[in-house]
């Protein structure tokens, strides 16, 4: 049986989940579509593209996903690459957390991950550090990948490359299941108001921020996060910084990537806010004074999806045969590639690997009931 023979899985959500997801799915054989109702509101295009368990502080199970991840990251990266034939902007630059005393130092969570600095190394490696820092960790082993313009695009081209289908401007109004709670399709509606219904027996739920709203019982929420960009001079900024509240991302090119707010009242609320711009500036100014006057290029905002212990959703779920991959908060960059390893094995009846499968209670949709 070829591929197109087999019932499709449904992708649930092209952002960057729903593409990992279903780039995965098609590596193993299966038939895969992905619905998506409009793609550029994903947080795949939004996210500043930083692979950093360790910079993040991230602890217990999240810090392990985030590692099991990050260490798979090359070879996924590899995949996607060798099936697009397009670069993916992976760069392993290493992260820089800065601190006002030695003692914040080395209470960070993820301090024995990190190489200590000093004043004077947090310099060598920062120049330009506002005088406040005086002493810093370097997690040489995270890094970042340019998923706006590169993976995003990557991706999608890997999935096409690999047969998956795509309906775009599809939105999923209901998940449709018999008197068993199996699943047994989905109610879409396209953007000229057409309803149809599509069969299935397995899909993923990769719907972002969304999420809740197909499955009430799944405690996602979206947290806003505006941002910006800056054009530097060349290698003017060659370690990421990560403040508390702010982050600058170099990019190979020269563009320094700058993040981010984190509004958790601000709902689905659309558009840059005056406050949240001056947020950015003021935490450009309080890490790198310089960096004030390097030119803006362009300004935007999205939603993280964030889940009450900030975990993903991942797995089974009330629905047989509907799997999550959802709810990654500030982490979805870093962990789409252990997510998809995992959901690709479990959606197409394999047996996932025993590292990742260990840390499913973990991450199980009902945890909090
Ligand atoms: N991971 C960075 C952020 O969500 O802003």
């Amino acid at each position: 049986m070829t591929p197109s023979d087999h019932p499709a899985t449904l992708v649930l959500g092209g952002g960057l989940m729903g593409l990992a997801v279903a780039h995965q799915l098609a590596r193993r054989g299966e038939n895969v579509q992905v619905i998506s109702r409009r793609r550029s509101e994903a947080a795949g295009f939004v996210a500043a593209g930083m692979l950093a368990p360790h910079a993040e502080g991230l602890s217990g199970p999240l810090l392990q996903l985030g590692q099991l991840s990050l260490g798979r990251v090359s070879s996924w990266v590899a995949q996607i690459e060798a099936d697009s034939g397009l670069p993916c902007g992976l760069r392993t630059t290493g992260i820089v957390v800065p601190f006002r005393s030695e003692d914040e130092r080395d209470q960070y969570p993820t301090a024995a991950f990190g190489e200590p600095l000093n004043r004077a190394q947090l310099l060598q490696e920062l120049p330009g550090l506002a005088p406040s820092w005086t002493a810093g960790l370097l997690f040489a082993q995270d890094g970042q990948i340019d998923n706006r313009r590169q993976l995003m695009r990557a991706l999608e081209s890997a999935c096409v490359d690999r047969g998956v289908h795509f309906q775009e401007g599809v939105e999923v109004l209901d998940l449709l299941r018999d008197q068993n709670s199996r699943l047994k399709g989905v109610r879409t509606c396209d953007s000229e108001g057409h309803e149809t219904s599509l069969m299935c027996s397995t899909a993923v739920l990769c719907s972002g921020a969304w999420s809740g709203q197909l499955l009430p019982e799944l405690p996602v929420f979206p947290v806003k996060g505006q941002m910006l960009s800056l054009q530097t001079p060349r290698g003017a900024l060659r370690r990421v910084i990560f403040g508390p509240g702010t982050y600058l991302v170099p990019r190979e090119d020269g563009l320094v990537v700058v993040g981010a707010t984190s509004e958790r009242d601000a709902g689905f609320s659309e558009g840059l806010t005056p406050q949240g711009q001056t947020t950015l500036k003021q935490g450009i100014a309080a890490l790198l004074p310089e960096a004030i006057h390097w030119p803006p290029m362009e300004r935007w905002w999205g939603f993280r999806p964030c889940t009450p212990d900030e975990g993903p959703l991942l797995g089974a779920c009330a629905i047989q045969g509907l799997w999550l991959a959802c709810g990654h908060h500030r982490n979805g960059v870093l962990m789409a590639s252990a997510t998809s390893e995992l959901i690709a094995d479990l959606a197409s009846g394999g047996t996932p690997r025993s590292d990742l499968a260990a840390l499913l209670p973990s991450f199980s949709w009902d945890r909090w009931l």
